[in-house]
Protein backbone atom coordinates (compact mmCIF):
# COMPACT_ATOMS: atom_id res chain seq x y z
CA UNK A 1 0.00 0.00 0.00
CA UNK A 2 1.30 3.14 -0.81
CA UNK A 3 2.44 5.03 2.07
CA UNK A 4 1.19 8.75 1.98
CA UNK A 5 0.57 10.54 5.56
CA UNK A 6 3.33 12.70 6.27
CA UNK A 7 4.41 12.23 10.13
CA UNK A 8 3.71 14.41 12.71
CA UNK A 9 -0.08 16.08 12.06
CA UNK A 10 -0.14 19.74 11.68
CA UNK A 11 -3.44 21.01 11.12
CA UNK A 12 -2.01 24.68 9.55
CA UNK A 13 0.59 22.61 7.29
CA UNK A 14 -2.34 20.48 5.90
CA UNK A 15 -4.49 23.42 5.53
CA UNK A 16 -1.99 25.14 3.36
CA UNK A 17 -0.36 22.50 1.68
CA UNK A 18 -3.65 21.27 0.37
CA UNK A 19 -5.18 24.07 -0.48
CA UNK A 20 -2.26 25.22 -3.09
CA UNK A 21 -2.36 21.49 -4.84
CA UNK A 22 -6.02 23.04 -5.64
CA UNK A 23 -3.67 24.95 -8.07
CA UNK A 24 -2.76 22.04 -9.94
CA UNK A 25 -4.84 21.57 -12.84
CA UNK A 26 -4.33 18.62 -15.66
CA UNK A 27 -1.81 18.94 -17.99
CA UNK A 28 0.47 20.95 -15.54
CA UNK A 29 4.32 20.05 -14.97
CA UNK A 30 4.59 21.23 -11.11
CA UNK A 31 8.00 22.13 -9.34
CA UNK A 32 7.45 20.17 -6.03
CA UNK A 33 9.19 21.35 -2.70
CA UNK A 34 10.95 20.23 0.23
CA UNK A 35 9.47 19.92 3.80
CA UNK A 36 7.23 18.54 5.78
CA UNK A 37 4.52 21.46 4.19
CA UNK A 38 4.81 20.93 0.78
CA UNK A 39 4.74 16.79 1.99
CA UNK A 40 0.89 17.54 2.69
CA UNK A 41 0.38 19.20 -1.16
CA UNK A 42 2.48 15.85 -2.32
CA UNK A 43 0.20 13.63 -0.84
CA UNK A 44 -2.75 15.71 -1.83
CA UNK A 45 -1.70 15.59 -4.92
CA UNK A 46 -0.96 11.22 -5.09
CA UNK A 47 -4.47 11.17 -4.13
CA UNK A 48 -5.66 13.52 -7.16
CA UNK A 49 -2.95 11.10 -9.77
CA UNK A 50 -5.09 8.39 -8.25
CA UNK A 51 -8.33 9.74 -9.22
CA UNK A 52 -7.64 10.77 -12.44
CA UNK A 53 -5.04 13.84 -12.63
CA UNK A 54 -2.73 14.05 -15.36
CA UNK A 55 0.79 15.95 -13.98
CA UNK A 56 4.35 15.69 -14.07
CA UNK A 57 6.36 17.04 -11.59
CA UNK A 58 10.20 17.87 -10.78
CA UNK A 59 11.62 17.73 -7.70
CA UNK A 60 13.53 19.74 -5.19
CA UNK A 61 15.51 16.75 -3.06
CA UNK A 62 15.77 13.37 -2.53
CA UNK A 63 13.36 13.62 0.42
CA UNK A 64 10.72 14.98 -2.15
CA UNK A 65 11.31 12.51 -4.89
CA UNK A 66 10.97 9.58 -2.02
CA UNK A 67 7.51 11.15 -1.10
CA UNK A 68 6.64 11.84 -5.13
CA UNK A 69 7.25 8.38 -5.89
CA UNK A 70 5.66 6.98 -2.74
CA UNK A 71 2.40 9.29 -3.47
CA UNK A 72 2.33 7.75 -7.60
CA UNK A 73 3.14 11.17 -9.37
CA UNK A 74 5.39 10.91 -12.28
CA UNK A 75 8.19 12.57 -12.12
CA UNK A 76 10.25 14.41 -14.91
CA UNK A 77 13.50 17.20 -15.12
CA UNK A 78 14.16 19.97 -15.83
CA UNK A 79 16.59 18.87 -18.23
CA UNK A 80 12.92 17.85 -20.07
CA UNK A 81 10.72 20.31 -18.89
CA UNK A 82 12.76 23.60 -18.32
CA UNK A 83 9.48 25.50 -17.51
CA UNK A 84 7.27 25.16 -15.07
CA UNK A 85 3.72 25.86 -14.63
CA UNK A 86 3.46 26.27 -11.36
CA UNK A 87 6.12 25.71 -8.13
CA UNK A 88 5.09 25.20 -4.53
CA UNK A 89 7.51 25.31 -1.49
CA UNK A 90 7.09 25.75 1.97
CA UNK A 91 9.57 28.43 4.09
CA UNK A 92 11.33 29.19 7.38
CA UNK A 93 10.60 32.70 7.22
CA UNK A 94 8.21 35.05 5.20
CA UNK A 95 7.61 39.06 5.73
CA UNK A 96 5.00 41.40 4.94
CA UNK A 97 6.63 42.23 1.22
CA UNK A 98 6.25 38.42 0.80
CA UNK A 99 10.50 37.91 0.80
CA UNK A 100 11.13 34.11 2.37
CA UNK A 101 13.80 32.85 3.76
CA UNK A 102 14.12 28.93 2.97
CA UNK A 103 16.76 26.08 3.47
CA UNK A 104 15.95 24.75 6.89
CA UNK A 105 15.43 21.81 4.93
CA UNK A 106 19.15 22.30 3.20
CA UNK A 107 17.56 22.21 -0.15
CA UNK A 108 17.29 25.80 -1.18
CA UNK A 109 19.65 25.72 -4.43
CA UNK A 110 17.57 23.19 -6.41
CA UNK A 111 13.97 25.28 -4.76
CA UNK A 112 15.48 28.25 -6.13
CA UNK A 113 16.25 26.53 -10.00
CA UNK A 114 12.75 25.11 -9.23
CA UNK A 115 11.18 28.57 -8.59
CA UNK A 116 13.00 30.80 -11.02
CA UNK A 117 12.53 28.00 -13.79
CA UNK A 118 7.79 28.38 -12.76
CA UNK A 119 4.95 30.51 -14.27
CA UNK A 120 4.24 30.64 -10.68
CA UNK A 121 5.89 30.11 -7.31
CA UNK A 122 3.72 29.74 -4.46
CA UNK A 123 4.71 29.50 -0.61
CA UNK A 124 3.15 27.28 1.69
CA UNK A 125 3.75 28.20 6.09
CA UNK A 126 2.02 27.99 8.94
CA UNK A 127 1.14 30.97 10.77
CA UNK A 128 3.82 30.93 13.00
CA UNK A 129 6.50 31.84 9.82
CA UNK A 130 5.13 35.25 9.54
CA UNK A 131 7.43 38.13 10.60
CA UNK A 132 6.92 41.76 10.03
CA UNK A 133 10.67 41.66 8.85
CA UNK A 134 13.32 39.09 7.94
CA UNK A 135 15.30 37.90 10.81
CA UNK A 136 15.68 34.24 10.76
CA UNK A 137 19.60 32.95 9.73
CA UNK A 138 19.89 32.32 6.26
CA UNK A 139 21.43 29.36 5.10
CA UNK A 140 24.15 29.08 2.73
CA UNK A 141 25.18 26.21 0.32
CA UNK A 142 28.69 26.47 0.48
CA UNK A 143 31.71 24.22 -1.13
CA UNK A 144 33.29 21.99 1.39
CA UNK A 145 36.57 23.83 0.28
CA UNK A 146 35.44 27.07 0.85
CA UNK A 147 33.84 26.96 4.51
CA UNK A 148 36.36 28.89 6.02
CA UNK A 149 36.17 31.66 3.42
CA UNK A 150 32.81 32.23 3.71
CA UNK A 151 32.78 32.09 7.40
CA UNK A 152 35.04 34.81 7.75
CA UNK A 153 33.11 36.42 5.26
CA UNK A 154 30.07 36.09 7.10
CA UNK A 155 31.58 37.46 10.02
CA UNK A 156 33.21 40.44 8.41
CA UNK A 157 29.62 41.97 6.81
CA UNK A 158 28.81 41.44 10.70
CA UNK A 159 27.31 38.14 11.12
CA UNK A 160 27.35 35.15 12.86
CA UNK A 161 28.43 31.82 10.60
CA UNK A 162 27.43 28.22 12.25
CA UNK A 163 28.59 25.38 10.05
CA UNK A 164 25.15 23.34 10.23
CA UNK A 165 25.63 19.85 11.77
CA UNK A 166 24.14 16.59 11.04
CA UNK A 167 21.62 15.49 13.45
CA UNK A 168 23.79 12.92 15.09
CA UNK A 169 26.52 15.62 15.55
CA UNK A 170 29.15 13.71 13.94
CA UNK A 171 29.71 15.65 11.43
CA UNK A 172 28.09 17.92 8.93
CA UNK A 173 25.36 18.17 6.75
CA UNK A 174 25.58 17.41 2.89
CA UNK A 175 23.25 18.61 0.93
CA UNK A 176 21.87 16.52 -1.68
CA UNK A 177 24.71 17.97 -3.93
CA UNK A 178 27.37 17.08 -2.25
CA UNK A 179 28.19 20.62 -0.74
CA UNK A 180 27.89 21.95 3.30
CA UNK A 181 25.46 24.35 4.79
CA UNK A 182 26.94 27.55 7.00
CA UNK A 183 23.87 29.18 8.78
CA UNK A 184 24.27 32.72 8.74
CA UNK A 185 22.21 35.00 11.60
CA UNK A 186 22.87 38.52 10.19
CA UNK A 187 19.93 39.96 12.28
CA UNK A 188 17.36 42.26 11.45
CA UNK A 189 17.30 41.61 7.48
CA UNK A 190 16.16 45.37 6.11
CA UNK A 191 16.86 45.55 2.63
CA UNK A 192 16.12 41.44 1.83
CA UNK A 193 17.60 42.28 -2.23
CA UNK A 194 20.68 43.96 -1.29
CA UNK A 195 21.34 41.15 1.41
CA UNK A 196 20.63 39.20 -1.37
CA UNK A 197 23.18 40.08 -3.84
CA UNK A 198 25.75 40.67 -1.07
CA UNK A 199 25.74 36.81 -0.30
CA UNK A 200 25.53 35.82 -4.04
CA UNK A 201 28.58 37.78 -5.05
CA UNK A 202 30.84 35.37 -2.02
CA UNK A 203 32.79 33.35 -4.12
CA UNK A 204 31.95 29.54 -2.45
CA UNK A 205 28.92 30.13 -1.65
CA UNK A 206 26.61 27.75 -4.40
CA UNK A 207 23.19 29.32 -3.27
CA UNK A 208 21.57 31.59 -0.08
CA UNK A 209 18.15 30.78 1.65
CA UNK A 210 16.74 34.44 0.39
CA UNK A 211 13.88 34.21 -2.22
CA UNK A 212 12.75 37.50 -3.62
CA UNK A 213 10.49 35.77 -6.36
CA UNK A 214 7.30 34.91 -4.51
CA UNK A 215 4.03 35.06 -5.87
CA UNK A 216 1.35 34.34 -3.19
CA UNK A 217 1.58 32.88 0.37
CA UNK A 218 -0.38 29.99 1.35
CA UNK A 219 -0.63 30.94 5.57
CA UNK A 220 -2.58 27.59 7.48
CA UNK A 221 -4.20 28.77 10.45
CA UNK A 222 -5.00 26.64 13.47
CA UNK A 223 -8.97 26.50 12.93
CA UNK A 224 -7.77 24.82 9.48
CA UNK A 225 -8.67 28.21 7.63
CA UNK A 226 -6.24 29.82 5.02
CA UNK A 227 -5.11 33.26 4.19
CA UNK A 228 -3.78 33.99 1.23
CA UNK A 229 -1.20 37.28 0.81
C1 LIG B 1 13.86 23.12 2.73
C2 LIG B 1 12.99 24.30 2.97
C3 LIG B 1 11.66 24.03 3.57
O1 LIG B 1 10.68 24.33 2.63
C4 LIG B 1 11.51 24.90 4.81
O2 LIG B 1 12.55 24.56 5.72
C5 LIG B 1 10.15 24.73 5.46
O3 LIG B 1 10.00 23.42 5.94
P1 LIG B 1 8.68 22.96 6.70
O4 LIG B 1 7.57 22.99 5.72
O5 LIG B 1 9.01 21.56 7.16
O6 LIG B 1 8.45 23.89 7.86
O7 LIG B 1 13.32 25.41 2.65
O8 LIG B 1 15.12 23.52 2.29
Amino acid sequence: MKERNPTGESPEKKAAGIAAADLVQDGMVVGLGTGSTTAYTIAELGRRVDEGLDILAVVTSYQSEMLAIQAGITLTSLAEHPNLDLAIDGADQIDKGLNVIKGGGAAHTREKVVSRSAERFVVVADESKYSEQLNHYVPLEVLPYAKEYVSQQVCRIGGKPELRLAARKDGPVITDNGNFVIDASLGVIENPVVIAAILSQLAGVVEHGIFTNVDEVYIGKKDGSVEIM
